[in-house]
Parts: structure tokens; C-alpha cells; sequence
């Protein structure tokens, strides 16, 4: 069956875009010239406020008014591109670099002209190295075509844009731990306000935003915002690009209108060609959002109200569809060891907590799990919301909490298998609920 779903960062895979020529003569840096610098600043944020275009790094914030909190006229503001990607599961970004440098270098003109922007930082996690060879290259190509460097196509705006690797720190992907490992810091995150659409990098304005989100930008350049706004549903606007894992046919990057059912990302022809064995479960946003239960992934959607309406979220869109062999016990075990390792340590209840609800997942694997342990688990997550400063440690809750509550029957036998069971693990004393 012919691929009918619509493309905007996507469009160029397979292509060779990599090559500047190649991708020029696919339309593009097209508009990189009077299109563009005629229009003002505030009409290209107005433009991108009426696309609807959403974040596509996790939260879905709006992307126009996140650049509109930037203040001009004081100190340099700067662009960083969020390419960390260390959410287990999510690998759009790295096939997006990849396959279509030029349409992130394009985007991130775009946006710098908005801002005003004169240096731009493209954070790539460590381990991606051919993404940042890809990278490289084309911005070097970029700086030869006089698509970047001082005055741009002779309209008196400059952009210079430098590539920096992280060191493999998921936490670096939250966007002031990140700034913080830009400027050589350790890469924790700072307590919020001030954000760093007003103070960030070197306590300037900086503008963070993900790979797929600046990468749509051309699209909506070239098509108009109404046209962007005209896919998807309700207030998700566009396309949005999914990294799909785990039991399917055809794992792999795909680019869908926001609103499809996530059974026919599963099953269709053009996406993931369905399932392997009964479906047991679908993470459907990313290792953090809630899972859902095949009942409820079936008549689910892919788009950010109606994930929240089923109690979890679109996140970066890394769908992860497993069967009814893989073990949901050992599956949680492997995700709090994975929080637990990438705490920064900063917040007690997300250093100790998570730490802890490690732990007592292993002794659940182990067949030495206690009657008390899900409520244990519970407890520790109540801990983990208000007082902690950046959302890890809420990450964490999101998998523990729908995992035990959906799964139950899966968590109570592997308890069972523990003769020993309802011996009290801690002091007689301990009450789970006043833990914090
Ligand atoms: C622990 C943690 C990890 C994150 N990792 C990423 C990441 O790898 N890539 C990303 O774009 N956003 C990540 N985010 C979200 C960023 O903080 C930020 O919201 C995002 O880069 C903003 O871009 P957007 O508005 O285009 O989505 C992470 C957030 C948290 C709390
Ligand atoms: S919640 Fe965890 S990862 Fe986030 S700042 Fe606190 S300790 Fe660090």
C-alpha cells in the first residue's frame, strides 16, 4: 500500500539530502533569503504561533510562545537544539540528523532570525557520533554556500552554529542540566524560574528546542501555517515523528498526522506491519508515560489530548509494543534501574527514592519480594512529584505506578514465589507512609 500519511521532517529520508546540493535541489534553503528576512520577527513568531506547532522534545509546549517569553534588545540570546536523546526507546532525532542535516540547519536559521539569534549550539548526546559527522559536514557545506557565517545571502544577519557532544547523561537532556553542561558545568539541572527563555545560557536568554520541532520549521515556512494547523486534530497540529519498538514486524522511524490510532501505527502496512504474538501492553510516549493495557491501546490515539484522556502521554513518541512472552516484572526492574542510575543526586526523595525503588524491584525478581512491596512502591513515588527540581524522579513514577496497577496479577505472583513473603523487610516500626 502506498504511504498516504503526510510528511514535513521526514520527506527527505533516502533521498542523499545529506548532500547540500541534493537537498537544494529538493526545495531546499529555498526560502533562506527574501522570504524569510522580509518577514519581522514578530510575524515569523506570529506565523509559528498559528501553525500550533508543540514541542516535540516531551512537554508539548507551545512553540511561538515559548520564543515570544524571549526578551530582545539586552544581553546576546542564544539557540540550543536538544538533541541528547537518552529516553530509552526514543531514536527519532538520531535518523532525523542523519538522514536530513541540512532541514535541522535550515530550521535553526529560521528560528535564529526570530530571535535574533547570532550563535546557536546543536547539543548532541555522546554516543551519536555518526549524527555529529553528519552534522559537521553539512555545516561546513552550510558555511560555504553562505547559508551561515556573517551576513547571510547579503541581509546583514549572521549565525554561526557550533555542534557539542554531551557525555551520555540522560539527564543532560533536561534543558538546564544541559545549558549547565554547555557552559562546563556538571550537568544537573537548576531550579526554575528563571527559565531560560529569559536566562540561561551564560545567564542570557536561550532558547531550547527539540531537533523534530525546529526541523518542521521549514515546512511551515514553505506550506503556510494554516496547512500545518490543517493536519492532525484539535489542538495537535501536524505531524509527528514516532520511534517505534519492541514486538512489531518493522520497528522503525515513522512520521504519521497527530491523531492516528495507535493500533494502525502497529498494524498498518505503511508503519509497523503488526504485531508479534498477542499484544500484552504499549508504552506509548517514551520509558516515563504510563503504559497502557492492550484493551485501552485499542481504541487509543496518537495525539497529546487523547493520550492524557487514557491517563498517560504523547512524550517524544517512542512507542514501545510488547507481547504477552516478555515479563512486565523484570521489564519495570530494568526501568527503575535505568532512573535510578540517571538521578543526578541532587533532590533527596529522587537520589534515595529511586534508588530504593530499585532495590526492591531486584528483590522482587528475585523471588524475594514481601506482601508490602507494592505499596512500598507506591509510597515511594507519592515522595517523588513536589519536591524535587526538575521531573526524573516523576519519570520514574509513571512506569511504576501503571506497571504494578495494570499488571497486578504479574507483580503478586512473583511476590508469591517468595515462601517468606509477609515478613516485614524493615525496623516493625517503619510505616511505609511516613517515609518522606
Ligand atoms: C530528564 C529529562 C530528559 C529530557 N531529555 C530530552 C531530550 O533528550 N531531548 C529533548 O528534546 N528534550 C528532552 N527533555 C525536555 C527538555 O527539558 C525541554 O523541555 C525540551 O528540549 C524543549 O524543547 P521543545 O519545546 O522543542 O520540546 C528532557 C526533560 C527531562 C526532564
Ligand atoms: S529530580 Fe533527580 S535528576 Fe532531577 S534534579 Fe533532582 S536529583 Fe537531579
Amino acid at each position: 500500500m502506498a504511504d498516504t500519511s503526510p510528511k514535513v521532517c521526514t520527506v527527505n529520508f533516502g533521498k542523499g539530502a545529506q548532500d547540500i546540493s541534493v537537498y537544494k535541489s529538493l526545495g531546499g534553503y529555498s526560502n533562506v533569503g527574501k522570504r524569510l528576512f522580509d518577514l519581522s520577527q514578530f510575524e515569523l513568531i506570529d506565523l509559528v504561533t498559528r501553525s500550533g506547532l508543540r514541542g516535540r522534545g516531551g512537554a508539548g509546549f507551545p512553540t511561538g510562545m515559548k520564543w515570544s517569553f524571549v526578551p530582545r534588545g539586552g544581553k546576546p540570546v542564544y539557540l540550543v537544539v536538544n538533541a541528547d536523546e537518552g529516553e530509552p526507546g526514543t531514536f527519532k532525532d538520531h535518523f532525523l540528523m542523519l538522514e536530513d542535516p541540512h532541514r535541522l540547519i535550515e530550521g535553526m536559521l529560521i528560528c535564529g532570525w526570530a530571535l535574533g539569534v547570532r550563535t546557536a549550539y546543536i547539543y548532541v548526546r555522546g554516543e551519536f557520533l555518526s549524527a555529529v559527522e553528519s552534522l559537521n559536514k553539512a555545516i561546513s557545506q552550510a558555511y560555504a554556500a553562505g547559508l551561515l557565517g556573517a551576513n547571510i545571502g547579503g541581509s546583514g544577519y549572521s549565525l554561526d552554529i557550533y555542534v557539542h557532544r554531551g557525555a551520555g547523561a540522560y539527564i543532560c537532556g533536561e534543558e538546564t542540566a544541559l545549558i549547565n553542561s554547555l557552559e562546563g558545568c556538571k550537568g544537573q539541572p537548576r531550579l526554575k524560574p528563571p527559565f531560560p527563555a529569559v536566562s540561561g545560557a551564560w545567564s542570557s536568554p536561550t532558547c531550547v528546542n527539540n531537533v523534530e520541532t525546529i526541523m518542521a520549521l521549514p515546512w511551515i515556512l514553505e506550506n503556510g501555517p494554516e496547512a500545518y494547523a490543517a493536519i492532525g486534530v484539535g489542538r495537535s497540529n501536524g505531524t509527528k515523528v514516532f520511534s517505534v519498538s519492541g514486538d512489531v514486524k518493522r520497528p522503525g522511524v515513522y512520521e504519521c498526522a497527530l491523531g492516528l490510532p495507535i493500533m494502525e501505527m502497529l498494524e498498518s502496512e505503511q508503519f509497523c506491519q503488526g504485531v508479534i504474538g498477542d499484544l500484552k501492553g504499549v508504552i506509548p510516549g517514551g520509558s516515563s508515560t504510563p503504559v497502557l493495557t492492550t484493551a485501552e491501546a485499542s481504541d487509543a490515539k496518537l495525539d497529546y489530548e487523547s493520550l492524557a484522556a487514557k491517563g498517560t502521554m504523547l512524550g517524544s513518541g517512542a512507542i514501545i509494543a510488547f507481547n504477552s512472552s516478555r515479563n512486565v516484572v523484570t521489564m519495570l526492574q530494568s526501568l527503575t534501574r535505568f532512573y535510578a542510575h540517571e538521578s543526578c543526586g541532587q533532590c533527596t526523595p529522587c537520589r534515595e527514592g529511586t534508588g530504593f525503588a530499585n532495590r526492591v524491584m531486584k528483590t522482587v525478581v528475585a523471588g524475594k519480594g514481601r506482601d508490602t512491596d507494592l505499596q512500598l512502591l507506591l509510597d515511594l513515588c507519592e515522595g517523588f512529584t513536589p519536591t524535587t527540581i526538575c521531573p526524573l524522579a516523576a519519570a520514574d513514577a509513571g512506569p511504576i505506578e501503571s506497571f504494578t496497577k495494570k499488571f497486578r496479577a504479574d507483580f503478586e505472583a512473583a511476590i508469591a514465589r517468595n515462601p517468606e513473603r509477609a515478613e516485614e523487610r524493615l525496623h516493625p516500626n517503619f510505616r511505609p507512609g511516613a517515609f518522606w
